[in-house]
C-alpha cells in the first residue's frame, strides 16, 4: 500500500516531533502493508513557490537515514490554498515526488466555489490538485465533490475518517460508496492512523477491488506521473442507502 499524505518529516510542523517517533510509526506502517510514504509537511500557499525550508531539507536527511528497510520514502508539502498558489510553486518544488500532483487544503469553513475557484488556478499552473480530505470541510456534498473532480482534481479521503460516527465520517463514506475518492490516505501525525484502517472497512463493504485501486492502483499512477483510474462505487445498498438518507435531509 502507498501513504501520500503525512506528517513525519520530523519537527517541522504539527505532526510527529522526533525522528525516533516517526520511525516508530513508519515501522507500524512496513507491518501492516506500507511500501511507499509521502512526507508531507503543512506549507502556506504563499511558502510554496520557495520550495522547503533547510529545516525540511534536514528533518529529512535525518529521517531517511533511520527509515526501516520495506518503506520507501517520498517529497511532498500539503500546501493551505487560504490564497492563490505562488506561480513559482509550478517548478514542482512541492509536488508529490516532483510530479504534477500537489497536495492541497483550505480552511473547514471554506465555500464549495472558493475551492472551485483555487482549483481551477492550480489546473491553470498545470499541476494537478490532490485535495486533501473533502470531507472534513463543511461545505462537501457529493454535487460538490462531482465538480470538483470534473475540473480535474483528485480526491483523497482520509482512510481513518471512514470508521467514524455520523458527520465527517459520513461524508467520507459517501465519497467511497459513489467512487468519487481517488486515493485514501491516513494523515498521520505521528499518532496511530494508518490506511490498513480502510482495507478491512472496503472488506466489509464488497470493495476488495475499490481497496486495491484506493490503496495502491491510483497511488502509484500519482508517483508514476501518469493519469489515475475511475474508481467504481461500492456495490451492494450501503452506499445506495447513504446517498438517500441524505437526499431525505438524514445526517
Ligand atoms: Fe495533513
Amino acid at each position: 500500500m502507498i501513504d501520500l499524505h503525512s506528517h513525519l518529516l520530523p519537527a517541522v510542523d504539527d505532526g510527529s516531533r522526533s525522528v525516533r517517533q516517526s520511525v516508530r510509526v513508519l515501522d507500524r506502517f512496513a507491518r501492516s502493508g506500507v511500501t511507499d510514504v509521502a512526507l508531507t509537511p503543512h506549507l502556506l500557499a504563499s511558502q510554496a513557490g520557495a520550495g522547503l525550508t533547510p529545516a525540511h531539507e534536514a528533518a529529512w536527511e535525518a529521517l531517511a537515514a533511520e527509515a526501516p528497510r520495506g518503506i520507501t520514502l517520498h517529497r511532498g508539502a500539503e500546501v493551505m490554498l487560504d490564497r492563490p498558489l505562488d506561480e513559482r510553486a509550478t517548478a514542482r518544488r512541492v509536488t508529490l515526488g516532483g510530479t504534477r500532483y500537489i497536495l492541497v487544503e483550505f480552511p473547514r469553513m471554506v465555500a464549495a466555489e472558493i475551492v472551485a475557484r483555487a482549483l481551477h488556478e492550480v489546473l491553470a499552473h498545470g499541476l494537478v490538485p490532490v485535495l486533501a480530505h473533502p470531507e472534513r470541510y463543511s461545505c462537501c456534498s457529493v454535487p460538490a465533490v462531482t465538480a470538483w473532480r470534473h475540473q480535474g482534481a483528485v480526491m483523497q479521503v482520509d482512510a481513518t475518517t471512514l470508521t467514524q460516527p455520523r458527520g465527517r465520517g459520513d461524508r467520507a463514506r459517501d465519497l467511497v460508496a459513489a467512487g468519487l475518492a481517488d486515493i485514501l490516505a491516513a494523515d498521520n501525525h505521528g499518532d496511530e492512523r494508518c490506511i490498513a484502517t480502510a482495507v478491512d472497512w472496503l472488506a466489509e463493504h464488497d470493495g476488495a477491488e475499490q481497496a486495491v485501486m484506493l490503496l495502491e492502483t491510483n497511488p502509484r499512477a500519482i508517483l508514476r506521473d501518469e493519469p489515475l483510474y475511475e474508481v467504481d462505487p461500492l456495490p451492494g445498498r450501503t452506499g445506495l442507502l447513504n446517498r438517500m438518507r441524505r437526499l431525505l435531509g438524514g445526517v
